[in-house]
Order: C-alpha cells, then structure tokens, then sequence
C-alpha cells in the first residue's frame, strides 16, 4: 500500500460524536460524521483504540483485543462503519497498544489468580529488594513505574505507564505470537492498517536495571526503555509474519525517538514500519524531564521551531526514511493556542500550521476538530478526565513539594485533556456532539468555534484545508519531492521549497504575530494566501502562502 500519498485523519471516538444520548462519542456517531471526512479528502482514519477497557488511560489500557468496547458500540456497528468507508473510498486504521495490557486482561488476570501461572512470563514480574521496587525506574505518568503484586510479598510488576497499563514481556514468544494474531484479526477484517503504540519501548534492558542508582528517588530511564537494539528485533519479525499475506500501512509512535532510531524504525529497506511519529516538535516548550517539567519556565522560539522541522525534513530525506507529521493529537494541548494565536489570529494560525503540515515531506496527520481551529478549554480541577493530569498533580505535590496552586497550573497548561472536549459541530447546547451532558465538558467557545459556522466564513478553515489537501493529491511534489529549506535564518518565516520534475513550490509561512518582511524574488503564480491580498515581499500575522514557481 502505498503509504505515503495518504491524507490520515485522527479520531479520538469517546469525544467524536454521540449517537445515542448518553454523552459518550461511539461507532455510530463516526458513521454519521463520515460525508465530513470524505469531503475534506481523507483517506484513512486512524481510530484512537476502541476496544474493551476499563478506560483507566481511556482505551490505551485495554482489557479485550478482539471486541469494542460497549460504549462504543458492537463489533457489529465496526464492520458497519468499515463497510461505509470502504464505499467512500477509505480505510480505517486500527490503534495498535502492544507494549502493555490492561490489568483487566484475561492474561493478568490469570496472574493475579495463580502465583505459578505461564502468563506470568508475558509481563515482567520481579523481586523487590529490601521492599523497595525491583528498580528505580519512574512511570511515564509519576511516580514509580512498579506496581505490587497482591499474591506474594517482596513481588513487583511493570507498569511504566498508569499502574492499570502492565508491560508485557516481548522477550516472550507467545506474546509476539499473540500481538501477529491481533493484527492477523483486524486485517482479515479489512482495515488498513496500525498505528502502533509506543512501539520503541517495546524491548527493555536485560535485567532491568536500576538508572544511575546512586541518584535518589525515581529516575528516567531512558536508554533502558527506549530504542532498544532488541525492539527492532522484534519488529522486523512481526512485521515479517503478515507481510506475505496482507497489504497494510503501520505507523509507529516512537516516544524519545530521535534521527538515528527512526532511521531504523521508518527506513526504508529496513522491514520495519512505514513512518514514525515523533514528538521533537511537541517538546520545545517543555523541560527535560517532559511537558509537566517545571523547574524554569521553557519557552519556545521560532529558530528552534524551524531547526527541528528542517532537521527532521532533511534527515529523512537524506538517509531515506519516512515520519508522520502533525500538530495536533490527543497527547498535546490544541497548537493553535500553544504555538499560534487563538484569539486575534485564530484563523489565521489555524491556516498556518495546516499549510505546514500538508505540505512537509511525510504523512499528514490531521486530528479532530484542527479542520475548524478548535482552541484549548480552561479546565477546573474537577473538569479534569485524564489520568495523567490527575496524577501529575498528586506527584507535583508530593514528590517535588509544589503548592497546589502552582501545581494546578502547571497541570492546567499542558494537560492532554484540552484536546479531548467534544468536537463542536454547531452551535446548539452541547455543540452539536451530543444531547445529552458530555464525558467531558464542551469549550465554551463552542457558540462561534464550530463546523457549521466555519462552514459559511468566508475565512473558512475548513474549506483551507480541503484546498490543500485537493493541492496535495494533484502533485506528487508534495509527497516524495524534493524538500529545500529556505531564508533558514529569517527570524519569522518558515519557508521550503518542495519539487519534483513535474512542477515546483514555494512554501511561506509567517509563524510570528507581527508583520515579516523578506527578500526572495517569488516569481509565480500565488494559489493560496490566507489574507485576500497577498502582499510582494510581506507576510502579516501568521500568513501562509503557497506559490508555484512552475
Ligand atoms: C501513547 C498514547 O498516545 C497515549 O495516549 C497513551 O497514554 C500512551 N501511549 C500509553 O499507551
Ligand atoms: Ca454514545
């Protein structure tokens, strides 16, 4: 399949839409949506999980591989939904959490009914010593990363992310087995494809060792969890098990991925995965020890900015690999709001960065509700749904002696849950994503934020959108051309070239709120500008233009 001409869209379904009035986005609500996303030119959903769970991590926990979750729906409503993409066209491509399993599991649980159990072997089971923890590691989410085994004393488990989520064991063969029967299941379906969660922590350090013990408290381990030689290992044989008989995409999450392992990872000739996502982007705000790092105030700049996208959009054309872009997911605040302006500028700022992402080299990801300019939601305390906020502020207060108020702002600023309020389809209560009281509250900016409104701007952002995504499909330059960084070290514009021997392209988008002049004689014809009178030699506040030079 080829994977690099794809439009992917990403659905987080519990905030999606709601078709039976209980609050909760579902399968159902997706197929209700679907003449949307056909018309905005998509051509695979990427579906955050959907199977059973106790929603601990919502979904990213799961408990059940081979059915839905019931407030989703039934298995029933998925091959109804994947019937009606396959009609219009696309695909779906299923979240694939092969690093850990819900508690819930049938697996763990036959742990935690058996202290002699096989399945013991597919997670990571340890001694503690001296009643501490079998290591120092710290969990993704705070905290340790171990979790006490309720059936013998001195006994831990893995858990490096919530203590719900437990690592499983890939030096294990029935546990690779088990994952190529997962794939085996969604692709004999029909999907398309995965998207494969943390899939570079998949591999651990044999033995598991303590990170720099003689530090105190929990530590980051990260060369112990990440990039393993080993993960690559198992890669390329799951991938080598189905690639005979299936045709599918698989993109990978690579936390702490940098140039080298994602050359690895998303090379080309490697029989590893089509593209990586990675998170150096979404980063540059935030303080080594991760977004709630709070010791300084970090900032970002617009040469930091344009250095890792020229980094990553050079490397990768160099060394011949492929990453997936984006600037919204259901990890990161709304971008708009965080690396644009969500008020004078909005629409503007929405404009920028899709212009950008559709036109880099690699696989646009667009995520729900940016085709709108959804913006970030100030959440109170007791509005908070996500586990890692609610956690991260425990951990704030104990572990790093923060007041609460600090704490709560720091949790407030970056917490996952600004991109997880419903998608604001119209201007009626509860916005058009359900009639009844939202999971989660509704922002209230929803009035003037919302599909319908968009629809009939003459400012649309949608209508942005479908424009470059119709550009997009008509030029391959945009896909496998050429990518040149240009004016590189212009304070307020980022600019590229993108080529290939059927036409060529200039890229310029003002990333600051303040007009930019510069000098580069732009002979060509201007096909989109997102101000009505594109200016020679001037961008104002974030304006984006798209030129063919020929
Ligand atoms: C990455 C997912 O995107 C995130 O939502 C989740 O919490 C972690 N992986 C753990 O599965
Ligand atoms: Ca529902």
């Amino acid at each position: 399949m080829d994977y690099k001409n794809k439009i992917i869209y990403q659905i987080w379904p519990r905030s999606f839409q709601d078709s039976n009035h209980d609050g909760i986005g579902d399968l159902k609500g997706i197929l209700r949506r679907l003449d949307h996303l056909q018309d905005l030119g998509v051509d695979l959903i990427w579906l955050s999980p959907v199977y059973c769970s106790p929603n601990t991590d919502f979904g990213y926990d799961i408990s059940d591989y081979y059915n839905i979750h019931p407030d989703f729906g039934t298995m029933a409503d998925f091959d109804a939904l994947l019937a009606e993409c396959k009609k219009r066209g696309m695909g779906i491509v299923m979240d694939l959490v092969a690093n850990h399993t819900s508690d819930q599991h049938p697996w763990f649980q036959a742990c935690l009914n058996d202290p002699n159990s096989p399945y013991r072997d597919c997670y990571y089971f340890r001694e503690g010593v001296n009643d501490k923890e079998p290591n120092n590691w710290i969990s993704m989410f705070g905290g340790s990363a171990w979790t006490k085994d309720p059936l013998k004393p001195h006994s831990w488990y893995l858990t490096t992310f919530t203590p719900h989520q437990c690592d499983l064991n890939w030096e294990n063969p029935r546990v690779r087995e088990e994952i190529a029967n997962v794939m085996r299941f969604w692709l004999d379906k029909g999907v398309s494809g995965f998207r494969m969660d943390v899939i570079n922590t998949i591999a651990k350090q044999p033995g598991l060792p303590s990170w720099h013990p003689e530090k105190k408290g929990y530590q980051f381990a990260k060369e112990f969890m990440t990039n393993l030689p080993q993960s690559h290992a198992y890669i390329q044989e799951l991938i080598g098990k189905l690639a005979d008989d299936y045709d599918f995409i698989t993109i990978g999450e690579g936390m702490m991925a940098d140039n080298d392992a994602c050359a690895l990872y998303a090379g080309e000739q490697r029989g590893e995965l089509n593209m990586m996502i990675v998170f150096d982007l979404h980063l540059q705000d935030c303080g080594p020890l991760g977004k709630y790092d709070f010791r300084k105030l970090y900032h970002w700049t617009i040469p930091g900015f344009k250095s890792i996208i020229f980094r990553w959009q050079t490397d990768s054309q160099k060394r011949n690999y492929w990453v997936a872009n984006y600037m919204n997911n259901h990890d990161q605040p709304r971008s708009i709001s965080r690396f644009g302006n969500d008020r004078q500028y909005r629409v503007e700022s929405a404009k920028a960065f899709a212009l950008m992402n559709l036109t880099l080299r690699g696989t646009p990801l667009v995520y729900q509700g940016e085709e709108i300019g959804m913006t970030n939601c100030h959440l109170e305390q007791d509005e908070w749904r996500d586990y890692e906020a609610i956690n991260i502020y425990d951990t704030l207060q104990t572990m790093m002696h923060l007041p609460k108020v600090i704490a709560r702002k720091i949790v407030q600023r970056m917490t996952r849950d600004h991109a997880r309020t419903p998608v604001q389809w119209d201007d009626s209560e509860y916005a058009g994503f359900s009639d009844h009281q939202p999971w989660i509250k509704v922002n209230p900016n929803y009035k003037q934020i919302n599909l319908k409104s968009d629809l009939v701007s003459e400012t649309s952002i949608n209508r942005w959108y479908k424009q470059v995504i119709a550009l997009r499909k008509a030029y391959s330059a945009f896909n496998t051309g050429a990518m040149k960084p240009v004016l590189v070290h212009h304070k307020q514009i980022l600019a590229y070239q993108r080529s290939d021997e059927q036409a060529e392209f200039l890229i310029l988008i003002n990333l600051s709120g303040s007009p930019a002049r510069f000098d580069l004689k732009t002979e060509g014809r201007v096909l989109m500008d997102s101000y009505a009178d594109p200016q020679p030699r001037l961008l104002r506040p974030y304006e984006a233009r798209l030129i063919q030079i020929r």
